[in-house]
């Protein structure tokens, strides 16, 4: 590994010359979302979710962690904006938590929504545009009490909430999203069981998925009639390779991609569910209503997409898939393979599959590593380089056609990492829970000095 110009850490992490995100439209910033950051989880009101009912039950996060305390964001905000702010990033990516500003029978909770209104205000302040998430997985706890989204009635109430969102915030987002990684609230949440509710059957799988699609449509019309800012969905994507080049094999892996990346892209921009899924889950059809494709496809303003890794898979030799992974592959303390190509691949694929592809936002990416405070800085050269290279990839992606309109870097903070709760760190700030303190990892000075170079340059 060879040692990286620390004299000029601009260049180090820097998209190539030429590119169009060195362009001041290209937007860069950095995301979070509610649970992960802000604890503070009984202040001013705010009801139980899934998560905080997840964390208290033994065995489900790593070392009993909760968010109960998680980054102090919810008292540390006007630091961590001016952190973003003094960064020279354009943009902010986080997510309101549902249960912090909605009571139980759909009136509002001003305290909860005071927190949020303080934060846009001063995110305008500092120049930095809001990519307002409403749904990062914090559902209700009273809402799961009735069926969570094993029910098709809880896609009516996220749209109340939409509603609520819309009125309440109006003039003060720059861009919506609807629901981050519905794939992870319905695989995880209630078929591997690894995230809240931790529900662990296959035959959720599809009413679940389909409900969280039918809550975006919902929602986006509800925001449309009340702001004019874009509204999208953000959607994580994997990079699938086969394992072997057996038929078998590459069928398997056409069912993991059909799985990981169709599953929520055909419904929304074809109109229609992945048939091939038929194949993965025999006996389970999504439970569509007349009407509900119309509002699923709607045409979005911008997709959000979230991309960290490549899979290797083999045929399970039955009509399912396994993992089975490469050996010597370079991968982040998640265990996740970095393969920067990937996620190029996927944009220029989407693009050919796609007639109707929105503009697209990079709404998260980057990588865990075991980072340390020493004399007062973190070396973390690794997520440099990860940054640099993701970077390229996306550049290739634009120059192939594909319209990236911007990147945000997961994630501003280390922060609970769900069901990894604290150890896994992808800040570009280094988080001491036991002080708060933060400290700015070398990433976020490279990414730093590489914004002054791009401003200076336009
Ligand atoms: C994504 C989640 C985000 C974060 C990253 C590492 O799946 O959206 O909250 O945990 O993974």
């Amino acid at each position: 590994m060879s040692a990286l110009p620390q004299h000029d850490p601009a260049s180090a992490i820097a998209p190539p010359a030429g590119s169009a995100m060195w362009r001041r439209d290209f937007l860069f910033g950095t995301a979070t979302a509610a649970f992960q950051i802000e604890g503070a989880t009984e202040a001013a009101g705010r009801l139980p979710s899934i998560w905080d009912t997840f964390c208290a039950t033994p065995g489900k996060v790593d070392n009993g962690d909760t968010g109960e305390v998680a980054c102090d964001h919810y008292h540390r905000w006007q630091e961590d904006i001016d952190h973003m702010a003094g960064l020279g990033l354009g943009a902010y990516r986080f997510s309101i938590a549902w249960p912090r500003v909605m009571a139980a029978d759909g009136s509002p909770n001003h305290k909860g929504l005071d927190f949020y209104k303080r934060l846009l205000d001063r995110l305008a302040d500092k120049h930095l545009q809001a990519f307002v998430t409403l749904y990062h997985w914090d559902l209700p706890q009273h809402l799961q009490d009735k069926g969570g989204w094993l029910a098709r009635d809880t896609a009516y109430r996220f749209a109340d909430y939409a509603d609520l969102m819309g009125r309440e915030l109006k003039g003060r987002v720059n861009a919506w999203t609807t629901l981050n990684e519905p794939w992870c609230s319905a695989y995880h949440g209630h078929v591997s069981g690894a995230h809240a509710p931790g529900l662990r059957d296959e035959r959720h799988a599809m009413d679940t998925m389909h409900h969280l699609l039918l809550a975006h449509g919902l929602g986006m019309k509800a925001l449309r009639s009340r702001d004019a800012a874009p509204v999208g969905l953000v959607h994580n994507v994997n990079a699938v390779l086969p394992a072997s080049d057996s038929p078998a094999d590459r069928r398997a892996a056409e069912l993991a991609h059909a799985c990981a990346n169709l599953w929520v892209l055909d419904p929304l921009l074809l109109g229609h569910h992945n048939t091939d899924l038929e194949e993965l889950w025999p006996t389970s059809r999504p439970p569509l209503r007349d009407g509900d494709m119309a509002l699923i496809s709607a045409p979005m303003d911008y997709l959000g997409i979230n991309y960290y890794f490549r899979s290797c898979i083999r045929s399970d030799g039955a009509h399912g898939y396994v993992e089975a992974p490469q050996p010597g592959v370079e991968r982040t303390q998640m265990g996740w393979e970095v393969y920067p190509e990937g996620l190029r691949d996927l944009l220029t694929g989407f693009q050919s599959r796609y007639a109707n592809l929105p503009p697209i936002y990079i709404t998260e990416n980057g990588m865990a590593s075991d980072d340390r405070v020493v004399d007062g800085r973190v070396n973390d050269e690794h997520r440099i380089r990860y940054f640099a290279r993701h970077f390229a990839a996306i550049d290739q992606a634009m120059r192939a056609g594909v319209r990236v309109k911007g990147y945000f870097a997961w994630s501003l903070l280390d922060n609970f990492e769900w069901a990894y709760g604290y150890a896994k760190r992808f800040g570009l700030l280094h988080v001491d829970y036991a002080t708060q303190r933060r400290t700015l990892k070398d990433s976020a000075l490279a990414l730093r000095a590489f914004l002054a170079r791009r401003n200076a340059h336009s």
